[in-house]
């Protein structure tokens, strides 16, 4: 076969330093509005999470996994399974309840705390700086839509650096800022209110956060040398639905719109020419002042996270340009970009319970694009299963089906890290259960259980899943053991 195909699978990992990031699997994620609970409360300030409306069917988000309450036993529990990393984000409107100007020092202190007791037990924090939740007092003013939203951002990463960048060493900058500008309308962060055109708006706020995070980065670099920071968008290879040139075009449309937009951004400091050539065409040119393209060109990540649930498949798509506001609905349900590509459901893959596509292979597909693209060194931010579990009268979940997802994917970052890919770990969705982003916390992601259903609180007793000791293995003999 091809050089380096077969050889003994290794992780690899650039920084090296005692304490550092270790390759391998060895860590999990979470997100601040997802897990903490106590929402609207100790100082915090709501974000645009805490005043939209909840999906049917799904709880509040004021008790969460009340990890709020209870990190030191969660942290202690990830420390049980061997965490080397523990990916978590700080709720910006926790710090700045206003998201600007006054420190809510309660805020500071409660991941001052997560911090230390991640260290405690050598567990290296992942940070992410803003994961969903801009501050509602922002979202109110205009959000990212305003140009005002990039130096709020850096003036909240200061923060942050000037009161963790003692310990904290590695950064995220914006978790899935491509989903933020694709199904924001999905999260809870879109509001299009009298909005004639979406795409200069979504592709304005767009702008905004890339200017942003690069200023992040540059800032990171110069308030604490040697620490790492890199972006966090969700990235899946589009495959073309068959090998008819048209499709294969359309393919690489929605891979620039959906994947490389992105990364070329933040790796490059250039927009994506054929990205470029579809906001000229939908009159959404963004507005970027003088100076900007140098700050991005400057700014440079040190690895790129990644999360990765599935590969999506689109075709070639001739359909007309919508013009009443029903069309439009249709087509986007539809998932029809007009004239650019149309999804198309990938007749070769199994699905979730809840409808998502399980490919891993498409995730080593995913990985050789993106390193051959990028050459950084990257880490799986998230990846995982969400399912209805069902937790035993003896206390036990018997998850068998994540296990599995979870070891169809770690096999194929092995496959990917031994054919050159600079893998710096893997760290699934969710260390712990919590609230899904529209579907509700019965559907659970986490190696440990939480007791609670969606609107029954029950005692949030924390329970070990049969994944939760799989993965302890797992991590033990560094990706070795997968059985
Ligand atoms: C990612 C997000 O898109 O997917 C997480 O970063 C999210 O916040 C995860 O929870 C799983 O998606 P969902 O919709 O099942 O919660």
């Amino acid at each position: 076969g091809a050089p380096g195909w077969g050889r003994r699978s290794k992780w690899r990992c650039p920084q090296g330093r005692r304490g550092a990031v270790r390759p391998g699997p060895g860590g999990a994620s979470t997100s601040a509005y997802q897990v903490e609970g106590a929402n609207l409360s100790h100082g915090k300030g709501p974000s645009v999470q805490d005043i939209k409306t909840v999906p049917a069917g799904t709880s509040e988000l004021d008790v969460c996994a009340d990890f709020y309450h209870r990190y030191a036993e969660d942290i202690a529990l990830m420390a049980e399974m061997g965490f080397k990393t523990f990916r978590f984000s700080i709720a910006w409107s926790r710090v700045l309840p206003e998201g600007t100007g006054r420190v809510n020092q309660e805020g500071i202190d409660f991941y001052n705390n997560v911090i230390n007791e991640c260290l405690k037990y050598r567990i290296e924090p992942l940070v992410t700086m803003f994961h969903f939740d801009l501050p509602a007092a922002l979202e109110k003013k205009g959000g990212w839509s305003r140009r005002e939203s990039v130096d709020e951002f850096v003036e909240f990463a200061k923060l942050l650096y000037t009161n963790y960048g003692d310990r904290v060493k590695y950064w995220l900058t914006i978790n899935e800022q491509n989903m933020l500008t694709l199904v924001g309308d999905v999260i809870g962060t879109c509001n299009m209110e009298g909005v004639t055109n979406k795409y200069k708006k979504l592709y304005q706020e767009n702008h905004h956060m890339l200017l942003a995070q690069a200023k992040a980065m540059k800032l990171l670099h110069e308030m604490c040398p040697g620490a790492k920071i890199g972006p966090a968008p969700n990235i899946s290879l589009v495959y073309p639905a068959t090998c008819k040139p048209k499709d294969v075009l359309a393919a690489q449309n929605f891979n620039a719109i959906r994947n490389w937009l992105y990364l070329d951004m933040a790796v490059y400091g250039r927009y994506n020419d054929l990205v470029w050539k579809f906001l000229e065409e939908h009159d959404a040119i963004p507005v970027i002042e003088a100076g900007d393209m140098d700050i991005m060109a400057q700014a440079k990540p040190d690895f790129i996270g990644f999360n990765y649930y599935n590969t999506a498949t689109v075709e070639w798509d001739d359909s007309p340009v919508a013009v009443t506001d029903s069309e439009k609905k249709d087509q986007q349900s539809a998932g029809i970009e007009p004239g650019v590509y149309k999804a198309y459901p990938n007749p070769n893959l199994l699905r979730t319970e809840f409808g998502w596509e399980i490919d891993p292979d498409g995730f080593r597909a995913t990985i050789r694009e993106m390193y051959s693209r990028y050459h950084l060194p990257m880490i799986v931010t998230e990846n995982g299963l969400g399912a209805y579990d069902k937790l035993t009268e003896d206390g036990k979940v018997h998850d068998d089906y994540r296990i599995e997802y979870l070891r169809k994917h770690i096999e194929q970052i092995k496959l990917a890290a031994d054919e050159g890919a600079e893998m710096m770990g893997y760290c699934p969705w969710s260390a712990i259960d919590l609230v899904s982003t529209h579907e509700g916390i019965t559907k659970r992601y986490g190696f440990i259980y939480v007791n609670r259903d969606e609107f029954d609180m029950k005692d949030l007793a924390r329970y070990r899943k049969d994944s939760f000791y799989w993965y302890k293995k797992v991590i033990e003999t560094n990706g070795e053991d997968l059985s």
